[in-house]
């Protein structure tokens, strides 16, 4: 049986969620030492759901005991990432589930400040969230004395202003400063100088909204599901040409081909699987055989060749052109970089004008290397990831679909624009 945790209930109204068993986890874990919390989920092995795939637990144990600053709890709720929006659905569907979750983890690194990150398009779930933290306070869960434990937590929902660049937690906190989204140097590390020079955590909805189950059976239990360091549950969406793109929430080690099957709905009738990229638009594009042999878990996209990120899949099928989807790439990327960084800021846009230039039958043969090398001078080379997320897409796309960028440099584009006109046909 798989087993579901983050969209089990569906309760957005407060009651419900109660009735369902909800806000025990967090009686539970107030009931705890707060070392004790995080040893649960250092146990359950569960890795962060927001990209990096980073342990958890580890991460809340980072914060230094004897610093005796103020603590915050950050929760990224940006999800600007192409192809992902998962996290927009589990807090449409689940809002309460993420706030206990911020609260037992709020309890567990010694925060009594906790702020929500979240995207500024996102408008209604932002007045969701604010209705359900008023509800949550009004019934004792949050405020002073949570549940006369002595606890005290207060959640402040603060949206952003549409930036890509502000998912990336230290342009995230700098936001929230109310300073420009510019990622900051590391070390230090967030854990240690944060939020307005204080300890820090700053982890993704999905992670935090697994907390409450691990407290609630355990973290043996949360290990156990999923596959090996893969542990646990996660959110997948899926987005192009299936019959069921959406959101659904699998066991970490489903082979990818059952789940575009049995939960994707399969391809739309007369398109054929050709690439897939699957963890969020920043991670290399794997061809069809590729996919079809891997499982979706940590371990198994990496030696497919790609990254599980955020679990943003992505389907290409057989009437995509790989040029025009890689343009489509480089432009947002470009636009996004906060331009700190010259390989970001300049090979971003370097690589759109080429791009641009060979999808419109104006490219020639050198222009392809030219690309591939300009990516190759981004990576690893930046302060923040932004500059990899498109270096990444553009070497695996040149190295995996070659003839198709070869046959665009020889004019022979795949017939969906008019050579030289930049403008589509269909
Ligand atoms: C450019 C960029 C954008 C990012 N956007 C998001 C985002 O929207 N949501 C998110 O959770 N993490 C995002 N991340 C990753 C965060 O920096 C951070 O690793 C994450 O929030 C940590 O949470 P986790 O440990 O629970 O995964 C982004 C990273 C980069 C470099």
């Amino acid at each position: 049986m798989m087993e579901k945790i983050l969209l089990k209930t569906e309760a957005a109204d407060i009651e419900a969620y109660i009735k369902a068993g909800g806000y025990q986890a967090l009686r539970k874990a107030l009931a705890m030492k707060s070392e004790d919390v995080t040893a649960e989920v250092k146990k359950s092995n569960l890795r962060g759901r927001g990209g990096a795939g980073f342990p958890t637990g580890l991460k809340w144990s980072f914060i230094p005991k004897a610093n005796t600053k103020p603590r915050y709890l950050v929760c990224n709720a940006d999800e600007s990432e192409p192809g992902t929006f998962k996290d927009r659905e589990l807090i449409l569907k689940n809002p309460h589930l993420l706030i206990e979750g911020l609260a037992i983890a709020s309890y567990a690194i010694g925060a009594k400040q906790c702020y929500i990150y979240i995207r500024g398009e996102f408008a209604k779930e932002t007045g969701l969230l604010s209705d359900c933290v008023n509800e949550a306070s009004k019934r004792g869960y949050l405020g002073n004395n949570i549940l006369s434990s002595g606890f005290d937590l207060n959640i402040a929902v603060h949206r952003g202003a549409g930036a890509y660049i502000c998912g990336e937690e230290t342009a995230l906190l700098e936001s929230i400063e109310g300073k420009r989204g510019l990622p900051r140097l590391k070390p230090p590390f967030p854990a240690v100088v944060g939020l307005f020079g204080c300890p820090t955590v700053i982890n993704n909805v999905e992670t935090l909204a697994s907390v409450p189950a691990i407290i609630e059976k355990g973290g043996d239990w949360y290990s156990k599901l999923g596959a090996g360091k893969s542990a646990g549950t996660k959110l997948f969406s899926v987005s192009g040409p299936v019959k069921k793109p959406g959101v659904y929430e699998i066991e970490l080690g489903m082979p990818f081909k059952k789940f575009l099957e049995d939960y994707a709905g399969g391809m739309l009738e007369g398109s054929k699987l050709k690439a897939v990229i699957p963890g969020g638009s920043s991670v290399p594009v794997l061809t069809a055989a590729e996919a079809l042999k891997m499982n979706l878990d940590y371990e198994s996209v990496q030696q497919a060749g790609s990254m599980l990120g955020s679990g943003g899949i992505i389907i290409l099928d057989d009437k995509a052109c790989m040029v025009e989807t890689l343009l489509v790439l480089a432009k947002f990327y470009h636009h996004e970089s906060c331009g700190q960084c010259t390989p970001c800021r300049e090979g971003g846009g370097w690589i759109e004008k080429l791009l641009r230039k060979l999808e419109a039958g104006k490219g020639k043969e050198g222009d392809i290397a030219l690309i591939y090398s300009i990516a190759e001078n981004m990576l690893a080379r930046t302060l923040c990831p932004l500059g990899d997320a498109l270096a990444m897409p553009v070497m695996s796309f040149i190295t995996k679909f070659r003839p198709e960028f070869e046959a665009h440099a020889a004019g022979n584009g795949c017939g969906k624009r008019e050579a030289g006109s930049g403008k589509s046909t269909q």
